[in-house]
C-alpha cells in the first residue's frame, strides 16, 4: 500500500462504548479481564482499536522500543507528546492513558499538574500514569484533586530502576512485598483509578490484590491482577533481543519485515520490481508530444548554452 492510499480500519463493533473509568470498575467486579497494551503511534493505535483492547498507555517504554535509547530516563514531555497526538488519532474505544515521562512530575506538585495537563491537552488522553510511591503518591494526589484521574505503578519502576537495583523482581522478601502493598493503598488512597504492578512475584499479587478496591493491571505480576499489560512491540515480536521473563510473543513481526524489506531489495536490485501492475500508463498521443518535444535540436543547445556553473 503506498503511503497516500487510506488503510482499512474495521470500525468497531456498534455495541462497543468509549471505555470509561466505571466500566474498567464494573469488569472488575464482573471478573471480566481488562486488557491493556502499549501504543506509540497511529498504526498501532489502529490495530489497538481494532482488537479490542479495553486500555491504551502511550507508554514511556516508547524510549526504548520506538526511539532507541537504553532506558526510559531520557524520553522527553515533547516526544511523549508527539506520540500520544498521533495515538489519539487512531483510537475512538480505549481509554487513552498518557505516561508521564521521567523529569515531568517528581520535583512538585505544580510541575506534576502542569505536565498532566499538557499531556491531555495536547494528545487527547483522558487519563494519565506515574511511577513508584515514596513522593509520588503527593504528585498524583495533587493531578487527581486538578481533575485529571491518574492510574499508578508499582513493583518495578524502571525509571527509578537503577535506584531498586536494576531491573529486577520486586516484592521477594516480605519487606519488599510490603513496601509494593503500601505503596499501593497510599495510590489508591489518593484516588489512582487503578495501579499497575510491574515484575512482582505472582503469589505476592495474589496475597496484595484483595487489599485493593482499584483494578490491579500486571505485567509480569501473574494471573490474580483485574488486568494484564504489555508493551506492543514485545508481544508482536517487534523487539528483538532478551526479553523480559514476562512477555508472550504472540508473532515475530520483526522477522516478518525483514523478510518483506530484503525481497523488495532483491527485487529492485535484479530489477524484478517495478512489474507493469506498479506503473503508471499515459496516452500514446501525449507521449508523442513529450518525444517530439525532446528531440528539438534546440532544447538540448539551448539548455546546454543558458547554463552557468554556480559562484
Ligand atoms: O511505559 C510502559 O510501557 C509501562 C508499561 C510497562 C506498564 O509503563
Amino acid at each position: 500500500m503506498s503511503s497516500g492510499a487510506r488503510s482499512h480500519t474495521a470500525p468497531p463493533s456498534p455495541d462497543r462504548k468509549p471505555v470509561s473509568i466505571p466500566r474498567l470498575n464494573e469488569m472488575k467486579a464482573a471478573g471480566e479481564p481488562i486488557v491493556m497494551v502499549t501504543a506509540y503511534d497511529y498504526p498501532s493505535a489502529q490495530v489497538a482499536e481494532e482488537a479490542g483492547v479495553d486500555i491504551v498507555l502511550v507508554g514511556d517504554t516508547a524510549a526504548m522500543v520506538v526511539l532507541g535509547y537504553p532506558g526510559t530516563e531520557p524520553v522527553s514531555m515533547d516526544e511523549m507528546v508527539m506520540l500520544g497526538k498521533a495515538v489519539r488519532r487512531g483510537l475512538q474505544t480505549p481509554l487513552m492513558v498518557g505516561d508521564m515521562p521521567m523529569g515531568s512530575y517528581e520535583s512538585s506538585n505544580e510541575l506534576a499538574v502542569q505536565s498532566a495537563q499538557r499531556l491531555v491537552k495536547e494528545t487527547g488522553c483522558q487519563v494519565v500514569k506515574l511511577e513508584a510511591g515514596g513522593t509520588s503518591v503527593e504528585r498524583a494526589r495533587a493531578i487527581v484533586n486538578s481533575g485529571i484521574p491518574v492510574m499508578g505503578h508499582v513493583g518495578l519502576t524502571p525509571q527509578t530502576a537503577t535506584a531498586l537495583g536494576g531491573y529486577k523482581t520486586q516484592g521477594k522478601t516480605a519487606r519488599d512485598a510490603i513496601k509494593v502493598c503500601e505503596d499501593a493503598l497510599a495510590l489508591q488512597a489518593v484516588g489512582c483509578f487503578a495501579i499497575v504492578f510491574e515484575a512482582v512475584p505472582a503469589a505476592v499479587t495474589e496475597a496484595i490484590v484483595g487489599k485493593l478496591e482499584v483494578p490491579v493491571i500486571g505485567i509480569g505480576a501473574g494471573p490474580a491482577t483485574a488486568g494484564q499489560v504489555l508493551v506492543f512491540h514485545d508481544l508482536l515480536g517487534i523487539t528483538t533481543g532478551r526479553m523480559a521473563k514476562f512477555v508472550k510473543r504472540y508473532a515475530d513481526v520483526h522477522d516478518e519485515m525483514v523478510r518483506g524489506v530484503s525481497r523488495y531489495v532483491d527485487e529492485v536490485r535484479s530489477r524484478h520490481f517495478p512489474e507493469p501492475d506498479h506503473v503508471y500508463g499515459v496516452e500514446p498521443a501525449e507521449l508523442d508530444e513529450l518525444r517530439r518535444y525532446l528531440d528539438q535540436e534546440s532544447l538540448t543547445s539551448q539548455k546546454a548554452w543558458d547554463w552557468e556553473p554556480l559562484p
